[in-house]
């Protein structure tokens, strides 16, 4: 076992791991973190996206003691006080989620993109989102939701 220390959802936590998991399994195994999802666990479909240091990261392919002394975001760190992020918000308004299983690391990765650039172009979103698939609702609705959000992330909401 190894001590980690990092920073989840702006809470500092100490813990005891077992260093040859990923970063993944750890927010979900120890931390319950379960919105996090595994799909592929080889970096390609993007449902593990999480923000790390402020980039969207696969925490599949990130062994968990890369998360040494890092500031890390989950899906459920993105709504404040009880209210949704825009993001989520518009996911729901503009009917881009059907099973839900890549919607946490859609999020994330919109996210991530939004928090460095609230005005993107249709294209940087695409490449914002290129690590993401999606099976089920089909990515035209998903790229309307960055859209509405970053619309009304420029209002100052
Ligand atoms: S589960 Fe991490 S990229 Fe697919
Ligand atoms: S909503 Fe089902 S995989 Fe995207």
């Amino acid at each position: 076992m190894a001590v980690l220390h990092t920073t989840i959802n702006g809470e500092a936590i100490t813990a005891d791991v077992d260093p040859s998991i990923s970063l993944a399994q750890f927010l979900r195994d120890n931390l319950y973190l379960t919105g996090t999802k595994i799909g592929c666990g080889k970096g390609e479909c993007g449902a593990c996206t999480i923000i790390m240091d402020g980039k969207s990261v696969t925490s599949c392919i990130i062994p968990v003691l890369r998360a040494e002394g890092a500031v890390i975001q989950t899906i459920e760190g993105v709504a404040k006080n009880g209210k949704l992020h825009p993001l989520q918000e518009e996911f729901i308004n503009q009917g881009a989620v059907q099973c839900g299983f890549c919607t946490p690391g859609m999020i994330m990765s919109a996210k991530a993109l939004l928090d460095e650039n609230p005005e993107p172009k249709k294209e940087e979103i695409r490449e914002a989102l290129g690590g993401n698939i999606c099976r089920c609702t089909g990515y035209v609705n998903i790229e309307r939701a960055v859209e509405a959000a970053a619309q009304r992330i420029q209002k100052g909401e």
